[in-house]
């Protein structure tokens, strides 16, 4: 629960309402709308920080009125909500929800949208402060963009702002991100740009930030001075489910890891920014990742494991082999697990290896960054060899059972000296009372204001790809083994491999 100082500080928390502006979504009679925005946007209105005159606009192919999308996403909200639901909150946010039905490619669509936003704004007595929202496949991301330019609506005048929010997956290459890069700054400047990462609206995550330099404790010790290597972890015990057509043509890597592993890594290795502010964060973020050591082809082989999960159980159900899941193919190589060992050329990191992984159908949901400090330097208690004492370990725990906690070593009561491992564990729950919420309330709200703190920047997704880009040309040319791994295990033995021969281990998953 939340302390009186706590709760003292969050009554004068600078939050305050968004100002009047119109969200456009496209695509939003898929999933991402009924279970994450809309339940994001009826959060934000409780907290009231919506605008207070304000509309979601919907474009989507399907044909249906403007009632029956209300009805749906009234039904939706029901079932998705992360809080129980206000009656009164709930129908003022509905009865703000447009429909334009319409194809993406068609500039007809466009210009009904132009009409019914230049009536809606101006019978409100708003400005056109306007957000798109592509909540569509990728495919059309770069065509909406051009479309919402040719019809004159990702110009800003001095009274009103446009901003373009762009979903993942970004990309499916360097090459390719390039070229959606490039297409969507043909029309709308980096400025109005946000695009997600929904890492970053974890709020574990974005206290790595706060963990690091709102404390003195840590920023010293935190390099290659004190540090033997840091371990990135994303375990998901979800298969593949219904997403195997999507899924099969993408696979752990380019889902995973340039994007939301390399979000943890750049948290944790970047250097103190110059101010909380957008740029000055980014930049910092795109160093680190850019001070990635390039992988040769070598090395993606020696350094980079890919493993694809068999039949198995996990939580105690069956689960079938990857290739047997409905949409993939029956001897699909796309690996659903993968696990590497990257470093970091920089005076902060040189020779601190950063372990990542990432895999489906594994034993456990755990998603935390374990920093390993290095043994104490001597055998002071002769009956304890600095090898047998227990490992200084940082644990920031993203999700579940959010929380933080520090290994050490005490003397275990008695007469002689012998030394145990302890833990001190802080968990989010003990302290702060905090609402369940979706993750996108803060991405929503942020972009509202104007603040691109927490969402990327061209050069960060492309630095993500270019390290990621020599793995993908090793394993086109064929020149990696796919390795396969028990549905609920911890991942391929290869992957303990990549520690062992360097004498460390893996952090449990369970
Ligand atoms: C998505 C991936 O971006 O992130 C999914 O496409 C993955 O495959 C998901 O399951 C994980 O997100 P979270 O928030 O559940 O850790």
């Amino acid at each position: 629960m939340m302390d009186a100082a706590a709760a003292l500080q969050s009554e004068h928390e600078p939050y305050r309402r968004a100002d009047a502006c119109v969200l456009v979504v496209f695509g939003a009679s898929g999933d991402l709308t009924k279970r994450l925005l809309l339940p994001a946007l009826y959060n934000l209105a409780t907290f009231g920080l919506l605008p207070e005159r304000f509309g979601v606009f919907a474009v989507a192919r399907k044909v249906q009125s403007e009632t029956d999308f209300r009805n749906a996403m009234n039904d939706a909200l029901r079932q998705f909500a992360t809080t129980s639901i206000d009656p009164a909150v709930a129908a003022q946010l509905i009865s703000s929800l447009f429909y334009v039905n319409g194809e993406f490619h068609d500039p007809a669509t466009y210009e009904r949208l132009a009409d019914r936003l230049a009536t809606f704004t101006r019978e409100r007595g708003i400005p056109d402060n306007y957000i798109f929202y592509l909540a569509t496949p990728p495919d059309v991301f770069a065509v909406i963009a051009e479309q919402l330019g040719r019809a004159g609506l990702a110009n800003e005048h001095d009274l009103a702002w446009r901003r373009i929010v762009v979903e993942k997956p970004f990309g499916t290459d360097l090459a390719s991100a390039r070229e959606l890069n490039e297409r969507l700054r043909s029309v709308f400047d980096e400025h109005q740009i946000y695009r997600i990462d929904h890492y970053l609206g974890k709020e574990t995550v974005q206290n790595i930030m706060a963990l690091r330099f709102a404390n003195g404790l840590f920023e010293p010790l935190w390099n290659r001075n004190h540090i033997d290597h840091v371990q990135i972890t994303v375990a998901e015990t979800v298969s593949v489910e219904a997403r195997g057509k999507f899924y099969d043509g993408i696979g752990a890597l380019r889902d995973m890891v340039p994007n939301h592993l390399f979000q943890l890594l750049s948290l944790t290795a970047m250097e103190p920014p110059n101010a909380f502010e957008a740029d000055a964060v980014r930049t910092e973020k795109e160093k680190a990742i850019e001070a990635i050591h390039p992988l040769t082809t070598e090395e993606c082989l020696t350094n980079v494991v890919r493993g694809q999960y068999a039949a198995g159980r996990v939580d105690d159900q069956a689960v079938a082999a990857y290739r047997e899941a409905p949409g993939v193919a029956n001897n699909s190589t796309t690996e659903t697990y993968v696990a590497m060992r990257l470093n970091i050329d920089n005076w902060r990191w040189a020779g601190v290896p950063f372990y990542l992984r990432t895999g489906k159908a594994l034993a456990a949901r755990r998603t935390e960054i374990a920093i390993r400090f290095k043994h104490a330097p001597f055998a002071l208690f002769r009956d304890t060899p600095v090898e047998r004492l227990a490992q200084n370990l940082l644990v920031l725990r993203i999700q579940p059972d959010e929380g933080t906690s520090l290994q050490f070593n005490a003397k275990i009561p008695g007469p002689s000296i012998r030394l145990g491992g302890v833990r001190m564990d802080f968990k989010y729950k003990d302290y702060f009372d905090a609402a369940p919420s979706t993750g996108y309330e803060t991405l929503i709200y942020d972009c509202m204001l104007g603040d691109a703190t927490l969402f990327m920047r061209a050069d960060n997704i492309e630095a993500g790809w270019r390290v990621v880009q020599p793995i993908l040309d090793a394993w086109q040319a064929g020149r990696r083994q796919l390795v396969a791994y028990k549905a609920g295990s911890e991942g391929p033995s290869a992957a303990d491999e990549l520690l062992t021969r360097s004498g460390r281990s893996w952090h449990d998953i369970v």
